[in-house]
């Protein structure tokens, strides 16, 4: 029988309680169809630095290397928001992760689910019957890694310098992967960038309708950063395939996230360039949004993102197309069926208020 090694890095805040149930429903699916899983647990982030000096361990990253797959819960919070910028969970563990494996593609499905649109904010007249729309996102180019970056005294006064860099082939590459996932849906692409303003957004923008001559039978239209960011609460079904880059698509996401009804819904796919041999890729999974220290340690968030996450592991990293179906339909069962944690809860008569422990039971009986 097949085994998959997995490395499980819950992380800090909430991520602990929704990799829990994550983990739960993975071993309900691994009985079900009889593949065997290795998990690896390693502490990442701030439970990196408190267990083992650092917030990316040697062991973590090693046991990253050895699995055929990254399941990642949040990191962050506010005990170690003082430390130096480098030293702190998101740019000591987080963002290392993504560069160290080349996982440039960011792929954020957001579906409003019809029994949902009462938790998103935006009328509901505007969104009857829901909306999916895939936010892909270039993940390891732009402010996050351009150089140079530092901070210091210039002219006598304290200055800071961050660089918004893509070379043409970067934008290539997440252009080809949102072409392909355009392809496979309603065959319309809408880049966002800020061509308006922005050198790196003309590139972008060039290389777009470069690409775009590959794939005539996707619409392409593109869309200023700020004009996306009204036109997401305005008419969510405009959209199909959003392909943006790393900074804007952080931004877009989470405002996607929340018309879709939480954050606490959306999952996340980051994969590298060029399947395996089989069709599958190497890529760390995780929830869009973060620790949320709020509602840390309450047993009250929503494992959906992480459970969803899990279900894009198996269909990206393992193959296991079946299993990943089951989550996708499980997910939409207790939706349908009124189980609401608190952040989708609308306090409608047929919400049945759940926790995070029975949210997850609630999903693996369904
Ligand atoms: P956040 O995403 O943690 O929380 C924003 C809001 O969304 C909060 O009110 C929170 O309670 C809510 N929320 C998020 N996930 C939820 C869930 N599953 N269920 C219910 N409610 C949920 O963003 P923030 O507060 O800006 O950041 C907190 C920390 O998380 C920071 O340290 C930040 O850097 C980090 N962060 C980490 C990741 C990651 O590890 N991938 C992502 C985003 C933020
Ligand atoms: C996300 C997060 C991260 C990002 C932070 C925590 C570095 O917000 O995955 O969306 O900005 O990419
Ligand atoms: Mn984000």
């Amino acid at each position: 029988a097949k085994n998959y090694k997995i490395a499980v890095l819950a992380g800090d805040g909430i991520g602990p309680e929704v990799m829990c149930e994550a983990l739960r429903v993975l071993e309900a699916l691994s009985l079900r169809y009889g593949f065997g899983v290795t998990l690896s647990e390693q502490y990442v982030g701030g439970a990196g630095i408190d267990h083992a000096g650092k917030a990316l361990p040697d062991e973590t990253l090693r046991a990253c290397e050895a699995a055929d797959a990254i399941l990642f819960g949040s990191v962050g919070g506010p005990k170690w928001e003082n430390l130096p910028p480098n030293e702190q969970p998101e740019r000591g563990a987080l963002l290392p992760l993504r560069k160290h494996f080349g996982l440039y593609a960011n792929l954020r499905p957001g579906i409003c689910l019809p029994a949902l649109t009462h938790a998103s904010p935006v009328k509901n007249e505007l969104i009857e019957g829901g909306f999916d729309i895939l936010c892909v996102r270039e993940l390891t180019g732009g402010l996050y890694f351009g150089q140079p970056r530092y901070r210091k005294e210039i002219d006598g006064e304290d200055t800071a310098v961050d660089t918004l860099v893509y070379r043409k082939s970067e934008i290539e590459r997440i252009a080809r992967v949102a072409f392909e996932a355009a392809r496979g849906r309603r065959n319309l692409l809408t880049s966002v960038d800020k061509a308006n303003v922005l050198t790196s957004s003309i590139l972008w923008r060039e290389t777009i309708l470069e690409v775009a001559k590959d794939y005539p039978e996707v619409e392409v239209r593109h869309m200023y950063v700020d004009n996306a960011a009204m036109q997401l609460v305005r008419n969510p079904q405009q959209f199909d395939v959003l392909v943006t880059e790393n900074l804007f698509g952080d931004i877009l996401s989470d405002e996607m996230a929340m018309i879709c009804g939480s954050l606490g819904m959306l999952p996340s796919a980051s994969l590298c360039q060029g399947s395996k041999d089989n069709g599958l890729f190497f890529g760390m999974y995780e929830p869009s949004g973060g620790s949320a220290p709020d509602i840390a340690g309450k047993g009250i968030a929503n494992p959906i993102a992480q459970i969803l996450s899990l279900g894009m592991l198996l269909r990206y990293s393992l193959g296991e197309t079946a299993a990943a179906n089951d989550i996708d339909r499980a997910v939409r069962r207790v939706i349908d069926l009124g189980y609401r944690t608190g952040d989708l809860a609308t306090g409608a008569p047929n919400e049945i208020r759940v926790n995070t422990a029975a949210m997850g039971d609630a999903i693996i009986a369904a």
